[in-house]
């Protein structure tokens, strides 16, 4: 076999024909395995949900298998739209109305998905965040989307500044807690008393349904807005990359935080009407493989931080396990090595599909097909419906074998509609039609598409984005640091790691116990993923004249690579 290609996969795929397919695709087609194509009534939970809940052939399959250390549940699909329908009825007695952004900050749990089915359900905005966020990660998000309800944990909610929080008019708390305040609701009181039916919002395809948010590399984190069209391009994709099928047990083992563990970790597979594995809790490598084995997944849709983290554990661990089950791999978040692709088809017999698509895209966009060969490192090639290129500053198209600026013809199903309150910053995504990615890549004549980095200075780890701006603001906030500069520095596991480097205020002297301190002040202030792995104190950080930090000969350094123009370096 040539390790540089490997072939299509044998067997019946969903999508047989990508050259076929793509010549007469027309999203417009997509609708008619919807409802509301009939109805003209919309809303992406009625489709995900109650729809198959009605069905008498699908209202008791299993559409959630939770499974964590200290719980393990089935959920059926008729349960699971009950639940939704007393959390939409718990939220129209405290007045919520169509549009209200309603927040999660929970762990992933079946009372997450109920919540956030609920939400939907009304005609409300959600926006689930990830439970690993400390204060300030918390309250930007809730400031700036002027959340209305929030739904946490009483473990959680220490983490939320309410007093910072004017819009914020009730907090539910899932879970035993002492708080007596009005602004408290008691979610397992309020449900019990809650009805199970509801009627529906029913909505307009254009209507608002997520908002998520993401780092950029200045300012603070970006709400990247999502409407309920995006299920055409979520379904569509569930059906050709995840290749779902009737019988399947799928996983995706991403928090719906990120727009992963909600466009394909809800979204995808329950458009289909699939058996969808949630894993509670932390991982370990054992842990994944046992998942695996136990709930027998068939269609797995995960991350290169985790495969690197089942590489480096070796073969003999992956032997203990059954894996009989597994049928389809697939990727995203991060260039997947191509040593991870080769080991795969050892570990598993399987090839690893890798997906490329962002928070702003809403969806997959360049994929490896199972009918398609894998020229492991490539991202592989657009879906039908979707035109890819590669163009310069200017938005010009670039020929084949260049690199340049990843972007893609506008006006996909699950493009995000707007920024938040950003509208500029939407605007400023679009350049002659393009919507243009920030990433670097180029396609070779045959069409696949290969990652080479960020254009920015956005940080990669382990999968995570991670603004340098919101770190290095958390760390002058600090009394011992004067000035900061962030980059993101490569490491054979996690793609990248925080490096920070700091000045000291006068009277603070370096010492492992200061770096530690400033280190867990990131961690608890924001959050642990954003907190620095290397903290180096200098006597000064490049800025240009205009005060802007150098991140870039900051990066040149630390690499040893040639620093380039530093023309507009202050004295
Ligand atoms: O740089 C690309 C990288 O992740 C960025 C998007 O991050 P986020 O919005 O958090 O969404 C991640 C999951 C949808 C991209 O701009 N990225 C995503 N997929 C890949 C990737 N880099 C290389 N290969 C990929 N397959």
């Amino acid at each position: 076999m040539d390790m540089q290609r490997i072939p299509a996969r044998e067997g019946n795929h969903n999508l047989q024909n990508y050259e076929d397919v793509r010549k007469n695709f027309s999203w417009d087609n997509v609708k008619r395995n919807f409802s509301w194509d009939k109805t003209g009534k919309v809303n992406i939970a009625y489709e995900a949900l109650d729809r198959h809940a009605e069905n008498p052939d699908k209202k008791d399959k299993v559409a959630l298998i939770y499974s964590a250390p200290d719980r393990e549940e089935n959920i059926t699909f008729n349960e699971l739209s009950k639940r939704s329908n007393q959390f939409a009825n718990v939220l129209k007695k405290y007045n919520v109305k169509k549009g209200d952004r309603i927040f999660l900050f929970l762990p992933r749990s079946p009372e997450f998905y109920a919540a956030f089915f609920g939400i939907l359900k009304i005609g409300a905005i959600a926006g689930p965040l990830f439970e690993a966020f400390m204060e300030q990660a918390v309250r930007d998000r809730l400031q700036d989307s002027e959340a209305k309800i929030l739904i946490t944990t009483p473990d959680l909610l220490g983490r939320v500044p309410q007093e910072d929080l004017p819009d914020l008019e009730k907090i539910i708390l899932v879970g035993e807690h002492q708080e007596t305040g009005d602004q408290y609701i008691d979610y397992t009181k309020e449900m019990e008393n809650a009805s199970s039916e509801f009627s529906i919002e029913w909505v307009d395809l254009e209507d608002g349904m997520l908002i998520h948010y993401t780092s950029g590399s200045t300012g603070k984190p970006k709400g990247v807005y999502h409407v309920h069209n995006a299920m055409i391009q979520q379904y569509q994709t569930g059906e050709w990359v995840l290749d779902l099928k009737q019988d399947d047990v799928y996983w995706c083992t991403a928090d719906p935080g990120w727009v992963t563990g909600t466009s394909y970790g809800i979204f995808a597979p329950w458009l289909h009407g699939v058996t969808n594995v949630i894993r509670g809790g932390r991982f370990t490598p054992d842990d994944w493989y046992k998942t695996l084995q136990d709930k027998e997944v068939s269609v797995w849709y995960t991350a290169p931080t985790a495969l690197r983290m089942l590489v480096s554990n070796g073969d003999d661990l992956v032997k203990q396990y059954d894996l009989s089950s597994l049928r389809h791999i697939m990727s995203v978040g991060e260039p997947l090595n191509p040593e991870v692709v080769t080991w795969g088809l050892k570990a598993f017999n399987l090839r690893i599909h890798d997906t490329w698509w962002m928070t702003e895209t809403g969806a997959q966009l360049i994929v490896n097909l199972p009918s398609e060969e894998i020229r492991p490192g490539s991202m592989g090639k657009p879906i039908p419906g979707i035109e890819a290129t590669i163009v310069d500053n200017e938005g010009n198209e670039i020929p084949p074998n260049q690199m340049g600026n990843l972007a893609i013809k506008a006006g996909w199903p699950a493009m995000m509609r707007a920024v938040w309150n950003n509208p500029s910053k939407y605007e400023s995504y679009f350049i002659n039609g393009w919507y243009v990615s920030g990433d670097s890549a180029y396609r070779d004549e045959d069409g696949y598409f290969w990652f080479q980095g960020r254009l920015d200075d956005v940080i990669n780890t382990s999968g995570e984005r991670v603004g340098p701006f919101e770190v290095e603001s958390k760390l002058i906030e600090h009394p011992a640091v004067a000035e900061a500069g962030v980059i993101g520095k490569p490491h054979p596991e996690r793609g990248e790691i925080i490096k920070a480097f700091i000045t000291l205020n006068t009277g603070y002297v370096e010492s492992p116990e200061l770096l530690e301190d400033i280190r867990q002040f990131v961690k608890t202030g924001l959050s642990a993923h954003a907190a620095p792995r290397e903290l180096e104190v200098r006597d000064s950080i490049p800025k240009t004249r205009s005060g802007k930090i150098m991140r870039r000969l900051l990066k040149s350094w630390e690499l040893g690579l040639p620093t380039g123009d530093t023309s507009t370096l202050e004295e």
